[in-house]
């Protein structure tokens, strides 16, 4: 059984800005969906309301200390990061962890690997994670993207792999 963390980041560790995320990167998107395509996805009450449906494809858990909060149908509510993680484990080896921030930094001492796109640009907004140490992992660059018509920022995709998860 395996946590996988995956999020895009700018050079300031914004990953988020008035409940949204402040870029708009398309192959970035991609590369999300092609992770996470078929796993099970837990995030935040908050990164949820960033788009309010289920995302297709994948079991989708949210984390709420409301027991009354209402999803919209298919998407299943947790109390807590280890209900979630029991939940998602139930029917898949592989889970992620896809927001924000509080639950980035509660799953990462439990995780195996880490997908993160580090947005080459300084970019304002209040959700900020904190500098997360990998020097203890092995990194390896897995894509880049430049600047186009379609991409405003240039992007680099790296995945920390656990040392004694390889
Ligand atoms: N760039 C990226 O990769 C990325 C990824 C994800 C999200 N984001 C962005 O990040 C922002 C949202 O992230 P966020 O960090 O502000 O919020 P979040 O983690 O998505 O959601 C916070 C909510 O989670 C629940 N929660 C927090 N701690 C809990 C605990 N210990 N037990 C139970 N429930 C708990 C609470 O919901 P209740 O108040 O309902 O109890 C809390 O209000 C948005 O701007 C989003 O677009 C960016």
């Amino acid at each position: 059984m395996s946590i996988s963390l995956i999020y895009a980041r700018s050079l300031n560790h914004c990953i988020g800005k008035d409940g949204r995320i402040p870029w708009h990167l398309p192959d970035e998107f991609g590369h999300f969906k092609k992770t996470t395509l078929g796993k099970p996805i837990i995030m935040g009450r908050k990164t949820y309301e960033d788009h309010e449906s289920a995302l297709p494809g994948r079991r989708n858990i949210v984390i709420s200390r409301q027991p009354d909060y209402k999803l919209v149908p298919g998407i299943e509510l947790a109390a807590s990061l280890d209900d979630a993680i029991a939940l998602a484990h139930e029917n898949s080896d592989e889970v992620f962890v896809i927001g924000g921030v509080h639950f980035f930094v509660e799953a990462l001492p439990q995780a195996n690997c880490v997908y993160e796109t580090i947005i080459q640009a300084n970019i304002d907004g209040e959700a900020l994670l904190p500098e997360f140490d990998f020097s203890d992992w092995q990194t390896t660059l897995i894509g880049e993207h430049e600047v186009d018509d379609c991409h405003a920022y240039a992007y680099k995709i790296y995945r920390h792999q656990r040392a004694e998860s390889n």
